[in-house]
């Protein structure tokens, strides 16, 4: 789909669903004020006589009489104006896409108030973002179930301004598309070295991209990573993704480190078959590290950053691991690997210890789809931080609060460490029911060596089976990727 800037005089055409903005408490905007007027009041009459408060996503539609040149007119709430901000103009913008898609419109033209470029750019965001689809599957779907919407135009008064605000936002929503894509793929094209390919295509937006396979791993004495991908017929790789864009090379970088499960089947203690088809998301903690790096590197942004993924498939097999099987990770911690399907904690315990081993980070977050628990804890639209580090976790909840990729800080009680005392071995892989998602990040903890480090627990997030947020359809949400670009802007310069 098309999104440009066009005046704000553009005169749209048959098939073109015209949005203008009204805001609560009969606030409208100018280009609703003289819409309003050309059309005798029928606006304002239609938005009267329906709920239409002008609360964000309420939408009056109307079929446009003859002489405005629209097929049809959209009079889109955008909330308080005096709450008018980037967000805002984001979901309006997103809201307005939805709506002229659903009234199967050719063409949207989203007339912007006089709100400044930055808003005007956020909602040509929302518009991208709400735009996406995953359609490389479908080969006979029939052409009035394609998205009707070709191009989407931001009318505003400053084309140049408004193009020039959303060069940055155009690429970060091509950042968020890419890791919906990535978590999209289904697990049979998307295994570990696939999946790595893509990440070295990446290399052309100035970022390096090195591929470790199991002998390299074997060598640095990765034994519980390796351990996870042992019953599948697929090789385990570990990606590791630089973007040097500090004014000093040798700045010590941000680290990102991504669970990155291709297929998640529980491994011998097997999944039950109900919903696990839902596996196919289990690297979405990987997509948003691949995403936000690529986001990083597109705007060049002044930081020197370290993505790390953990490739793996989780596989019940004649040579899988066992329920038992004790492993050593390349900390020298021994692990006891009491339930395989706790597989995704024993790739990061690997990635995160060469994480810190080799980089020396000023700080390390991992992001994984880690546990059922969390879900439980906090359902789907929050996903859970743990984190060592009080300024680190503040700058996380700023990045929270600025994206809408939404964080709720949990705790990491020490009393809960012992729960991970192993009979044989130095820890084992899981405590008890109870706690599921704090005792999962107690144990990668312990792989941290101390150094500042968060962990986001995404299984609630990474995956929507309705869409709840107008600017992330049914399906995969990309989350996380706003969330860490935005983070590093906390330490560039
Ligand atoms: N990938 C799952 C967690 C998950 C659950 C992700 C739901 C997305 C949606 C993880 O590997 C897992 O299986 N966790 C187990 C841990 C348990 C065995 C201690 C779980 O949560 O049941
Ligand atoms: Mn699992
Ligand atoms: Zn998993």
């Amino acid at each position: 789909m098309r999104i440009d800037f066009v005046d704000a005089d553009a005169k749209p055409a048959e098939t073109t669903a015209l949005a203008v903005l009204a805001f609560e408490d009969g606030e409208y905007s100018p280009a609703a004020e003289a819409l309003d007027a050309q059309l005798s009041g029928a606006l304002k009459r239609a938005a009267g006589a329906s709920r239409f408060k002008g609360q964000m996503g309420q939408v009056v539609s109307l079929v446009a009489p003859v002489g405005v040149g629209a097929g049809r007119v959209l009079v889109v709430g955008a909330g308080k104006q005096s709450g008018f901000d980037a967000r805002a103009a984001e979901s309006a913008g997103a809201h307005a896409f939805n709506a002229a898609k659903d009234s199967g419109s050719e063409r949207l033209v989203l007339m912007m108030p006089p709100a400044g470029a930055e808003r005007q750019a956020h909602a040509a965001f929302g518009v991208k973002l709400a735009a996406y689809r995953f359609d490389k599957y479908r080969t006979t779907e029939k052409p009035e179930k394609k998205p009707s919407v070709k191009h989407a135009s931001i009318a505003v008064a400053d084309k140049k301004a408004a193009a020039d605000a959303f060069k940055n936002l155009s690429t970060l929503a091509d950042a968020i598309c890419y890791a919906r894509d990535l978590v999209t793929e289904p697990a049979n094209v998307l295994y570990p070295e696939e999946y790595a390919r893509r990440v070295r295509e990446l290399g052309r937006h100035g970022l390096d991209v090195e591929v470790l396979g199991e002998k390299e791993m074997k060598k640095l004495g990765m034994g519980s990573l390796l351990g996870v991908g042992q019953g599948s017929a697929r090789e385990s790789q570990l990606v590791v993704i630089q973007w040097k864009g500090a004014r000093s090379a040798s700045a010590a970088p941000i680290a990102f480190i991504g669970k990155g499960v291709c297929f998640d089947t529980g491994g011998i203690s097997l999944k039950p078959p109900e919903g696990m088809e839902e596996m196919v998301t289990d690297m979405g903690g990987s997509a948003a590290v691949v995403g936000a790096m690529y986001a990083l590197a597109a705007r060049k942004a002044k930081v020197n950053a370290v993505g790390i993924l953990g490739l793996v498939e989780n596989m019940p097999d004649g040579n899988a691991q066992r329920p038992g099987d004790v492993v050593t990770s390349m900390s020298g911690q021994t692990i006891e690997v009491i339930n395989t399907d706790a597989e995704g904690r024993l790739v990061l315990a690997d990635a995160v210890w060469y994480c810190q081993d080799r980089f020396k980070p000023k700080f390390m977050i991992d992001l994984a789809t880690l546990t059922g628990a969390i879900v439980v804890a906090l359902g789907k639209d929050l996903a859970g931080l743990y984190c060592t580090d009080d300024a680190l976790a503040a700058n996380l909840m700023a990045a929270s609060e600025a994206t809408g990729d939404v964080l709720w800080r949990m705790p990491l009680p020490a009393q809960y460490d012992k729960l991970l005392e192993s009979h044989i071995a130095d820890v084992k892989n899981v405590g008890p029911r109870h706690g599921g998602s704090i005792t999962a990040a107690l144990f990668i903890k312990r792989f941290t060596n101390g150094l500042a480090w968060a962990h986001i627990d995404m299984a609630s997030t990474a995956w929507k089976p309705h869409s709840a947020v107008p600017t992330i359809p049914s399906g995969a949400t990309g989350f996380g990727v706003r969330l860490l670009d935005r983070l590093a802007t906390a330490y560039e310069g």
